[in-house]
């Protein structure tokens, strides 16, 4: 049942998006559970059999949402709390989902939202830090370059930082990349798994056709188009959405995709390998020290990254418009830190 690749791992159906081998008592809290992303994910979370007790938690609505999802007729508690109740969402919390913060506006980089997020996010990794400092925490917030090195910094000032526990997701990229790359080969999507490395944010995300069965002949103006396409997805659903917001739907399935991923690393399971945006030894020479690739996940979080591989030409073309936007979004959250 289980994916034998990280490929296959993150292609699995919908029909199969959880997995389950072994349960253990697992408490999942979500932050923003009341928004866009958060209601969709918190149901999503509740039919995920790994997850034993969630925690719902927003600065509105999160009681609703709880009162509502806890019908479902899973074997997980659900409790709702109110916005002046995060500290009682994070008592005893193993894994924390962050998907608060104001979503972009056609017109609007990620980068935009900046200004708002970075406190919001800051805010709730130092309640975690206080509460349940050994949690891993899934960072969704935008910008996920700025959000991760602030929540790490913030982890850090605290004492407690972890760099096994701390995870950007960036699985709607490769979510994305697989559905895109079906569409163009006529095959089904489980047969066209990317790895996407980088960060989350147009020329930061960085797919990886040349590794793959049916990507690594797509050339010229159909694999300019494809890489376009998978880089500015999220602009797409913007565009669409015309004010309304962002991707809400898509991210949830790839959040409860990746939750689940985590949570089969953690109880044990071997082979779980993912893209994931987490500090990262593959380019801190360059000083960038947090970059997306292949991670396995195991008991503690991040188990093994993985070196990106082999790249085409155009890949290597990509990666170099990559790291300096990167590196510039990095160094942002962290001086928002210090
Ligand atoms: P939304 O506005 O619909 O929901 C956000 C929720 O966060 C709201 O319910 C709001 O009340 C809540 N919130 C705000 N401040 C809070 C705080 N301090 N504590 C707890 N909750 C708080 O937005 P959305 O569409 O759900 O998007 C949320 C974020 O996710 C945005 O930043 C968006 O850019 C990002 N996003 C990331 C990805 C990704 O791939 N990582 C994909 C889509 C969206
Ligand atoms: C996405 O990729 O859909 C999200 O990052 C939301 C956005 O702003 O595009």
């Amino acid at each position: 049942m289980f994916a034998r690749t990280a490929a296959r791992t993150l292609a699995a159906p919908s029909s199969r998006l959880f997995s389950s081998s072994a349960s253990r008592l697992t408490k999942v809290a979500v932050l923003g559970a009341g928004g866009g992303i958060g209601q969709p994910l918190s149901l999503l979370l509740k039919s995920d059999p790994l997850v034993t007790s969630l925690s719902l938690y927003d600065i509105r609505g999160a009681p609703g949402v709880a009162a509502d999802v806890s019908h479902v007729d899973t074997g997980s508690e659900v409790t709702g709390y109110a916005a002046d109740q995060l500290d009682q969402a994070l008592e005893g919390v193993e894994v924390v989902v962050i998907p608060a913060g104001v979503p972009r506006k056609p017109g609007m980089t990620r980068d935009d939202l900046f200004n708002t997020n970075a406190s919001i996010v800051r805010d709730l990794a130092a309640s975690v830090a206080r509460v349940s400092p050994e949690a891993h925490i899934l960072v969704i917030s935008n910008p996920v370059n700025s959000t991760v090195p602030i929540v790490a910094a913030t982890l850090e000032k605290a004492g407690v930082f972890n760099p096994a526990r701390v995870f950007g997701v960036t699985t709607l990229d490769v979510v994305r990349a697989a559905r895109f790359l079906a569409g163009v080969s006529g095959v089904s999507p489980s047969e066209t798994v990317v790895p996407v490395v980088g960060g989350h944010s147009g020329p930061t995300i960085v797919p990886l056709l040349s590794q793959t069965k049916y990507g690594k002949s797509i050339i010229g103006e159909v694999y300019d188009k494809l890489v376009h396409r998978i880089q500015y997805g999220g602009d797409e659903v913007v565009k669409a959405k015309d004010g309304a917001g962002s991707a809400t739907l898509s991210m949830a399935y790839a959040g409860a995709k990746f939750a689940n991923a985590l949570l089969r690393g953690l109880n044990g399971e071997k082979g779980v390998i993912t893209p994931t945006f987490v500090k990262s030894p593959l380019f801190a020479d360059q000083g960038i020290d947090f970059f997306s690739s292949l991670v396995e996940l195991g008991p503690n979080g991040v188990e093994k990254i993985h070196p990106i591989g082999e790249l085409s030409a155009e890949e290597q073309k990509l990666l170099e418009a990559c790291l300096p936007e990167l590196k510039k979004n990095i160094e942002k959250g962290k001086a928002f830190v210090a």
